[in-house]
């Protein structure tokens, strides 16, 4: 599912079991991992949007492990994808589900999030196009974000498919940019212009291309270079602590609302409506 390759001659932090992985990884990996100086460079590579299905996410969720074996300086996640750092959910996940793929699709879904929210190491992402709802959740559970300039979208539209935002999607966003702002995007299914992102804090900087974006992050995690990694990540894990605990406590709740939402009639239709559109180039751009 995953790679681990050099990216260049200075990365003497990679442990050898990082490329006892890159002689296992399968011919067709969706996700890629490179060491760029110590600083683990995650490629979403799930062509051609890098829609979250279940295999995408266990596959980001088990690199996710194994970047942190190797305690990198950082991690930057961005997407091979020219136009989109991540399309977001895998509709057809939710679409006429079945029962036990659609449960395992949700917990690892929340299983990522709680690694990439709570990973002790420094986080960027280098958001190199769309990143509508998950692609947006993604990018938010990083500590940093840089976005190529263009016109691309970023937001979360649950709303608009007929989903309720869960709790801790919505906690989330306003971790980042505050109740008043997450409320109106999240009630009206904003998906935000590059401009309008940097204007309420969903991103940190804007890019001029991908290359731009990662020096970007990688200065940004650069600033803790100084800083004694027990105490930055310490720090970091307690100030996150609270919405950790809250998935920890709802996690079983959230994921029998979510299944039973999901697979009513109702909403199936309002899906198929929405995949419609999608197909008729009509949704959201
Ligand atoms: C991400 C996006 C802006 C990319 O636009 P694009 O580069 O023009 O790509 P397309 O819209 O042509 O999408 C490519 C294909 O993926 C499909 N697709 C797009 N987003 C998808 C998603 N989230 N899940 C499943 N399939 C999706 C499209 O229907 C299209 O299928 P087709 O080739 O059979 O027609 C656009 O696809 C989009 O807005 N997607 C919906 C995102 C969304 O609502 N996510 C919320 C999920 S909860």
């Amino acid at each position: 599912m995953w790679t681990f390759r050099q990216l260049s001659k200075n990365a003497t932090r990679i442990s050898p079991s990082a490329y006892r992985h890159m002689s296992t990884s399968s011919a067709n990996p969706q996700v890629d991992v490179a060491d760029d100086g110590g600083i683990a460079v995650m490629t979403l590579q799930r062509a051609p949007i890098n829609s979250l299905n279940l295999e995408l996410l266990q596959a980001i969720s088990k690199a996710l492990d194994d970047v942190a074996k190797n305690k990198p300086d950082g991690m930057i996640l961005t997407s091979a994808s020219p136009t989109v750092f991540s399309a977001g959910l895998d509709i057809m996940e939710m679409y006429k589900p079945k029962q036990k793929r659609l449960e395992q699709f949700w917990t690892t879904l929340q299983e990522v999030w709680t690694k990439l929210f709570g990973f002790k190491f420094a986080t960027a992402a280098a958001i190199n196009g769309h990143a509508p709802a998950g692609g947006c959740i993604l990018a938010l559970s990083c500590e940093y974000r840089t976005m190529v300039d263009g016109k691309y979208t970023i937001g979360i539209n649950d709303t608009a498919l007929g989903i309720s935002v869960p709790q801790w999607v919505m906690d989330t966003m306003r971790y980042t940019i505050g109740s008043r702002d997450a409320e109106l995007i999240l009630t009206s299914a904003t998906l935000c212009t590059v401009a309008e992102a940097l204007k309420v804090g969903l991103i940190d900087e804007t890019a001029s291309d991908k290359a731009d974006a990662i020096e970007k992050c990688k200065k940004f995690i650069g600033k803790f270079k100084k800083i004694p990694p027990l105490a930055r990540s310490t720090t970091k894990l307690k100030i996150r602590q609270e919405l950790l605990n809250n998935m920890k406590r709802i996690q079983q709740q959230d994921t029998a609302e979510f299944l039973q939402h999901i697979q009513n009639p109702e909403e199936q239709r309002d899906l198929e409506i929405y995949i419609q559109k999608l197909k008729a180039k009509k949704a959201i751009k």
